[in-house]
């Protein structure tokens, strides 16, 4: 086997959103560096990802970001085994910037190019950390929620000899759950990404001060084998309307427009600065729309794990950052005796060690791509 011979050192890039990151990882497990060069403040301004900018950014840090990696790991290029890229999915001229120069990497030092699939890499984030102690600790078949800007989706995992496979098992009908919560905290004159914001408001409000229900979908009868049951199917956009409709009918509007104004008039304003702008009503909402999603997620995932008898759980993806996210997944995985990890929270959010990680298992078993690499936006898993 080719990894035997090797030190087994991968260099990752990923560029899929708006952070360009470059990390090199040993046989999957050890993090020698992860850099990460994020763009928010660029799309702070718009409320949101403008892909245009995202790719002209990516372009500028690709080549820095790449070399301090290298540097931070203390290797040369010679050293590395393999280069693993995030293929899709994700923003096609955001993904084409580190495709390319992975492509151009792998072309000029003859070394292998490993395509990864963004969401591969949050599962792997999980279990990169935790591969010490796989065996014992994350048994398979595991249940993984990967919950992010982009995804909500449920994916049953399989070891076998070595390879990983996934089984998509759940996903979002319209928004994504950090879709939602970036949208309700702009909708609430609140910054940008919202999840961070939300996360620290929320534990100064009353979380059932509005009662959001529990989020049903109904669909036609399904066929099990090719189409996801509706009781793992979520749904964000009737939640993130509720909120809008609560702003009308509690006058809210002039209260967020001078939340709004006061916030854009500080240098890089934080969620601790907006506390004393909410008041308990506003606090009591974000609090609401932060459990009504936690409670959604909770729930459908449980149930999900019984369902496909999951021996495990691993949730991954920036939401997983959620302080109170973590403590309900925590809360209720411990009462059902069912192991459950999470990344540390520099890993939940989008980086090249996940893709460096999620590349081993490929490199050993010899499966690279080829020099027609080009980038899948709407690339799938399982
Ligand atoms: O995984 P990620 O960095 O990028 C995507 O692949 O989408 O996730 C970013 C998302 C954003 O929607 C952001 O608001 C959300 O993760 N997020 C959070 C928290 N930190 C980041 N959502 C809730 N609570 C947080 N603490
Ligand atoms: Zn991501």
């Amino acid at each position: 086997m080719q990894a035997a011979q090797t030190t087994g050192l991968i260099l990752g890039i990923e560029s899929s959103c708006d952070e360009t990151s470059a990390a090199v990882v040993e046989r999957g497990e050890r993090v020698l560096s992860n850099v990460v060069a994020s763009q928010i403040r660029t799309h702070a301004r718009y409320g949101g990802v403008v892909p245009e900018l995202a790719s002209r950014e990516h372009l500028q840090n690709i080549v820095p970001v790449v070399r301090a990696a290298l540097e931070q790991a203390g290797v040369t290029l010679d050293a590395i085994d393999a280069i693993a890229v995030t293929e899709g999915p994700g923003l096609a001229g955001a993904l084409l910037v580190g495709i390319l120069y992975a492509k151009g990497l792998a072309f000029a030092l003859n070394k292998p190019l490993i395509a990864i699939n963004h969401l591969e890499g949050h599962i792997h984030a999980v279990l990169l950390e935790t591969r010490a102690q796989l065996h014992d600790g994350i048994a398979a078949p595991l249940l993984a929620l990967v919950v992010s800007g982009g995804h909500t989706h449920l994916y049953l995992a399989e070891e076998r000899a070595g390879l990983w496979s996934y089984r998509n098992v759940g996903k979002t009908l319209d928004d994504a759950a950090g879709e939602a919560f970036d949208k309700v905290a702009k909708l609430l004159g609140l910054g940008y990404p919202g999840g961070p914001w939300i996360d620290a408001l929320a534990a100064h409000g009353d979380a059932h001060a509005v009662a959001f229900g529990p989020i049903n979908i109904k669909q036609k009868p399904y066929r099990a084998s090719t189409e996801t049951s509706p009781r793992f199917l979520f749904s964000f956009s009737g939640l993130k309307t509720a909120v809008l409709r609560y702003v009308e009918t509690h006058a809210m509007r002039e209260r967020i427009e001078a939340r709004r104004a006061a916030l854009a008039a500080m240098e890089n304003p934080n969620a601790q600065d907006a506390l004393p702008l909410c008041d308990a009503e506003t606090l009591g909402l974000i609090a609401s729309f932060q459990r009504a999603v936690i409670d959604d997620l909770l729930r459908k995932t449980l149930a999900a794990a019984e369902t496909f008898h999951a021996r495990s759980l691993i949730v991954s993806g920036g939401v997983a950052a959620n302080r109170e996210l973590r403590r309900r997944f925590t809360q209720e995985a411990a009462q059902r005796a069912l192991p459950l990890a999470f990344p540390s929270i520099a890993l939940s959010t989008d980086n090249a060690a996940m893709i460096a990680a999620a590349a081993w298992p490929r490199f050993a078993a010899g499966e690279f791509a080829s020099a027609a690499l080009n980038a899948a936006p709407s690339l799938k898993l399982g």
